[in-house]
């Protein structure tokens, strides 16, 4: 009889939030033994699990789903018990064994399980925002009355910290900490729920369930007062003025539309500015060097844009400004670089360079469309191929018979007036 191959367990690497969720389980704070339908498990709120349906697909063949780090190392094991679908595909149902623990991220160290603190003595200081003067007389005031110790559980999951970056909220707990006697820190990947909804019923739930692990009892900070002085400097650190953070200004529209033209033209405005640093990221350029080889087919096109965004995101994430302008005709991978560039903690403005396919094709200054219209270029954007009218775009412009200075300064108006530009060192400078 031919030997029957084992077939092997499918691997996934979790979003953020989710191996957030997964450090949560493997810590047995939380009354379940792994991830819930989309409901939870009274009291639990939903502690969820999703995947691509090809993954479920094998996941449910197999029993079993391997949970790596984002670098690949298995964290834990899913016994896949059931499975429902989402808009996004299929959530997996199941208990999780851990195989090894989380070993990477800032103040790692300070990521310790109950057992490591002393909970008989001490009450629990739930941090999602760094603390006040306020929150800290409260905290020695009850530390005075109770006799108790204060542990300081910082929530550093995805979505937690306001304000501050996660490490900055570990850091200005610590300097805090230096304010208060016998202070302890203990920093918890605990997630929010969806980052960009409000705080929900759930947030609050988990938050609460994780900060009385650590103590006897609980102690919200009060809201209000200012900052101690070594707090707000490593607050100030954290988070420098909008005008110096990270920045992503995306053009998107048809080809001819302007937006190359624009993005030059921006591009070189802002350097003689002189106040922020500029990498331009065009379509055509991209893809003589990042994105060579790739052509127009909507599986390129999907990888074209996420590579633009991966590079766009990390150097928002050192404060840069990067200008972007390929065609991008999708609105799902247009928004999936906005949530990269989002979690590296930049900021992302949108502009849809709106100028009419007539127009464009007027224009045709490369001869593109004439072949696209003869048949001799397959997918062409507008013509063979489909460009997702943008319906969250910060500015909409349409370049039909205007001047390209004209534009530009619509653009830093924009940007000024949302905060992204500081005032120059030197005033303009007309020729
Ligand atoms: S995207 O769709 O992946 O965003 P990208 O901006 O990189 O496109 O490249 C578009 C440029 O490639 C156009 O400006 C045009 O010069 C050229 N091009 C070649 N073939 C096509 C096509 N089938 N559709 C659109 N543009 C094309």
């Amino acid at each position: 009889m031919p030997e029957e191959r084992q077939p092997t367990v499918p691997q996934w690497t979790p979003s953020t939030r989710e191996l957030d969720d997964l450090e949560l389980l493997a810590a047995g704070i939380l009354p379940i033994e792994g991830f819930t339908g989309p409901d939870g498990e009274l009291p639990v709120p939903a502690i969820t699990l999703t995947v691509p349906a090809a993954t479920a697909e094998s996941a449910r063949a197999t029993g079993a789903l391997e949970l790596l780090d984002p670098e690949g190392l298995p964290l834990a094991r899913l016994s896949v018990t059931s499975t429902y679908d989402t808009e996004d595909g299929v959530g997996l149902v199941g208990p999780v064994t851990s195989l090894s623990p989380a070993q990477f991220g800032p103040f790692r160290r300070y990521v310790r399980s109950p057992a490591d603190v002393n909970v008989a003595n001490s009450f629990a200081v739930p941090v999602d925002a760094p603390l006040t003067d306020q929150a800290l007389r409260r905290i020695a005031e009850v530390a005075t009355d109770t006799g108790c110790a204060p542990v300081l559980v910082v929530c550093t999951g995805a979505g937690s910290p306001q304000g501050v970056s996660a490490p900055g909220l570990v850091r200005a707990t610590l300097a805090a900490a230096l304010e208060l006697d016998a202070a302890q820190v203990v920093a918890i990947p605990v997630a929010r729920r969806d980052v960009e909804a409000p705080d929900t019923a759930a947030d609050r739930w988990l938050r609460e369930r994780v900060a009385q692990a650590y103590g006897r009892s609980l102690l919200y900070p009060p809201q209000g007062g200012t900052l101690p002085d070594r707090v707000a400097a490593v607050v100030a650190q954290d988070r420098p003025p909008q005008h110096r953070r990270g920045l992503v200004v995306f053009f998107t529209g048809l080809s001819g539309s302007g937006k190359s033209t624009l993005a030059r033209a921006l591009h070189d405005v802002l350097l003689e500015r002189g106040d922020r640093t500029v990498t331009s990221l065009d379509g055509d350029v991209v893809r003589h060097h990042l994105s060579k080889g790739l052509g127009f087919s909507r599986a390129d096109r999907e990888t074209n844009i996420a590579r633009i965004g991966w590079v766009a995101a990390e150097i928002s994430r050192h404060g840069g400004l990067a200008i972007c302008s390929p065609i991008a005709p999708f609105d799902a991978t247009r928004r999936l670089v906005r949530h990269m560039v989002r979690d590296a903690g930049g900021g992302f403005v949108l502009i849809h360079v709106a100028t009419p396919l007539d127009e464009c094709e007027r224009r045709d200054r490369k001869g593109l469309y004439a072949k696209a219209r003869a048949g001799l270029i397959p997918e062409f954007t507008g013509i063979t191929s489909p460009y997702d009218v943008p319906t969250d775009a910060d500015l909409a412009l349409d370049t039909t018979g205007r001047d390209l200075s004209d534009c530009v300064d619509e653009i830093v108006h924009l940007l000024t007036l949302a905060g992204w530009l500081g005032t120059p060192a030197l005033p303009p400078i007309g020729v």
